[in-house]
């Protein structure tokens, strides 16, 4: 049988913390018929579909959307955590499981009316994709979908996200 994207994902137990299994795209990424798929499958939904803008949330969704907006030919917009970008920015600040964390994009980054595709690697609680969300819709920008190489379903995302009217792509899940 022929490999799937799930087949090339790594598991590694107790990462960052004790009782973590942390899903591993580098595996992914680093095998080249692994990598096209993941590419190929995200973009699957929206053939035919407007796609002014790329939007990948840090760090791994800059891999993918990279991959992504070469593909549909789109200019690629990085969703950063605080501090990082040069430029002026807006925040949105989110809830981690200890804590807040706040994500950045520059402020001319999207032009209103811009239609955005986000990406990253996985969707857990949604709280990173919903930042996101929120700091494109500030921007004036229309995002059309969020897509995800994993979900893991028991964490919330896909219903936090489909609550804001979200639609939501992922190729796999993990439980
Ligand atoms: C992981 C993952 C997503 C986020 C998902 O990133 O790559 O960006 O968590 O979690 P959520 O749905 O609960 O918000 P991480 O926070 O590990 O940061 P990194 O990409 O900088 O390693
Ligand atoms: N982010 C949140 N949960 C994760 C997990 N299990 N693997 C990788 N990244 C994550």
């Amino acid at each position: 049988m022929s490999r799937t994207v799930k087949d090339y994902i790594r598991s590694i137990a107790d990462f960052p913390h004790e009782g973590i299994v942390f899903r591993d795209v580098t595996t992914l990424f680093a095998d080249a018929r692994g990598f096209r798929m993941a590419i190929d499958q995200l973009l699957h939904p929206y053939a035919g579909v407007r796609i002014d803008r790329v939007a990948g949330l840090e760090a791994r969704g800059f891999i993918l959307g990279g991959a992504l907006a070469h593909q549909l030919s789109t200019g690629f917009v990085p969703i950063r955590k605080k501090g990082k970008l040069p430029g002026t920015v807006i925040s949105e600040a989110y809830q981690l499981e200890y804590g807040e964390a706040v994500m950045e994009i520059h402020d001319d980054a999207l032009q209103p009316g811009e239609r955005v595709l986000i990406v990253d690697d996985l969707l857990a609680t949604g709280g990173t994709a919903e930042a996101g969300i929120k700091l494109c819709r500030r921007l004036g920008a229309e995002v059309i979908g969020c897509a995800f190489v994993i979900d893991l379903p028991e964490l919330g995302g896909r219903k936090r996200l489909e609550e804001m009217g979200m639609p939501v792509h992922a190729l796999c899940e993990f439980e």
